[in-house]
């Protein structure tokens, strides 16, 4: 039977990043896989996670038995007044559940997977997607047997969000559809709505009844400031929706290895609502322990105790006032660059876009010959992490940007 399994494409993304190591030319540049790279294009463990990791160090209570299904108590209680706020009123009225899971990616998988037992839909029905969208989305809903269709999101000619384009797509939706929305820094655009597109998109999605379901892997990397970039899912909530949101601390505690997320389900408010997330809950911790029966917990206990406390929670602010900053100062600098040198184009969207990624409009041509010629590895859609620049290779890339599109 073995030989009825076909051989499957590498994934992208990762093959991406063994190309880029297997290559030995001094001068690569790697701006594949969205993680953080300090100045000299090396990890960056944030300071105040080795300060955490100390503590956990020298806690001589600490063992390696199971965490509960749902995962880390005050770790998840922490997650939820993250994104939520912690003066929340779904918080305060007891309308979250929140459990544990495998990072952002195991946050959206189980989010998926509840909605397709639970979600009252027509079979065919389909989730919404933005175009472009993060590529793990599909294969995550389509394993969870969830048909996938897109609203348009980004606009080539102005490299910016086509908000007629989006807001018509989801009025004509089914009624009640899932929409899957990014809740800061698109993933792979960089390009998110305004407050005021919001609040549009907010009135659609009432007026359709559709359900919101959240994606947040990078708060704290929009804006650099925590409660900025959790305005949208804090707007929804304010305005009475019931919605899902997957979290992933990879990138913000530069803990991508650890695994460390949470998925949080809040409803409307109503007399019930207590009742109904428990039953959410109970649902949720079913289909946890037959798939991962216990979330992992080291990462997860770095996560809790920065969150928990107030010192290191505020020197957490400044390491993420860090790292948005330093990507800010590239996306100055490599536009500066090529408006220096004349580059053919418009790259005002380079400081537009904001978060860990650019959107360069770079074609697949041009991706392939970039690679070819100068050793710089990028999505092939033309997306940058803009977090692999840095004050080393920043003319190099700009000099070969330049090339590449005078050819
Ligand atoms: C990315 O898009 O580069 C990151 O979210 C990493 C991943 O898992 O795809």
């Amino acid at each position: 039977p073995a030989s009825v399994v076909p051989l499957a494409p590498e994934d992208p993304l990762f093959g991406l990043m063994a190309a880029y190591r297997a290559d030995d030319f001094k001068e690569k540049v790697d701006l594949g896989i969205g993680a953080y790279r300090d100045d000299d294009a090396k990890p960056w463990v944030l300071p105040v996670v080795k300060r955490a990791q100390e503590i956990l160090r020298n806690d001589p209570a600490l063992n390696h038995e199971y965490l509960p299904i749902a995962g880390l108590a005050p770790f998840t209680s922490a997650a939820a007044r993250l994104i939520l706020g912690s003066d929340s009123p779904a918080l305060k009225e007891g309308r979250t559940t929140s459990i544990q899971t495998i990072s952002g990616t195991g946050a959206v998988h189980l989010g998926g997977l509840f909605l397709s037992k639970f979600y009252p839909r027509p079979a065919s029905q389909p989730v919404y997607f933005s175009n472009p969208t993060w590529a793990n989305h599909n294969q995550i809903f389509s394993n969870v047997h969830l048909p996938i269709k897109t609203y348009p999101y980004f606009s080539p000619s102005t490299r910016g969000l086509d908000f007629d384009g989006m807001i018509s797509a989801l009025e004509s939706a089914p009624e009640g559809s899932i929409i899957l929305l990014h809740a800061c820094a698109h993933n792979p655009t960089g390009v998110d709505p305004t407050r005021e597109q919001w609040k549009e998109i907010a009135k659609v999605v009432r007026a359709r009844n559709h359900f919101p379901f959240f994606d947040c892997a990078y708060q704290g990397f929009a804006s650099g400031d925590l409660g900025n970039d959790a305005w949208a899912v804090r707007y929804f909530i304010s305005e009475g929706f019931e919605l899902c949101i997957a979290q992933s601390f990879a990138k913000n505690f530069g803990l991508y290895g650890q695994r460390a997320g949470c998925f949080h389900f809040v409803t409307s408010p109503s007399a019930d609502a207590r009742e109904t997330v428990k039953r959410i809950a109970s649902q949720l911790a079913i289909l946890q322990r037959s798939e991962i029966s216990n979330p992992p917990a080291y990462g997860a206990r770095i996560a809790s105790l920065i969150l928990n406390d107030e010192k290191l929670f505020a020197e957490w602010e400044d390491n993420l006032r860090t790292m948005s900053g330093r990507i800010i100062d590239m996306r100055r600098a490599l536009r500066g660059k090529l408006e220096e040198m004349g580059t053919p184009g418009s790259w005002k969207h380079i400081t537009e876009q904001i978060g860990m990624f650019s959107f360069t409009g770079l074609s697949e041509k041009q991706v392939a010959k970039i690679r070819e010629d100068a050793h710089v590895y990028m999505t092939k859609n033309g997306r940058i992490s803009m977090a692999g620049l840095n004050t080393h290779n920043i003319d190099y890339f700009a000099k070969a940007v330049d090339k590449v599109v005078r050819e």
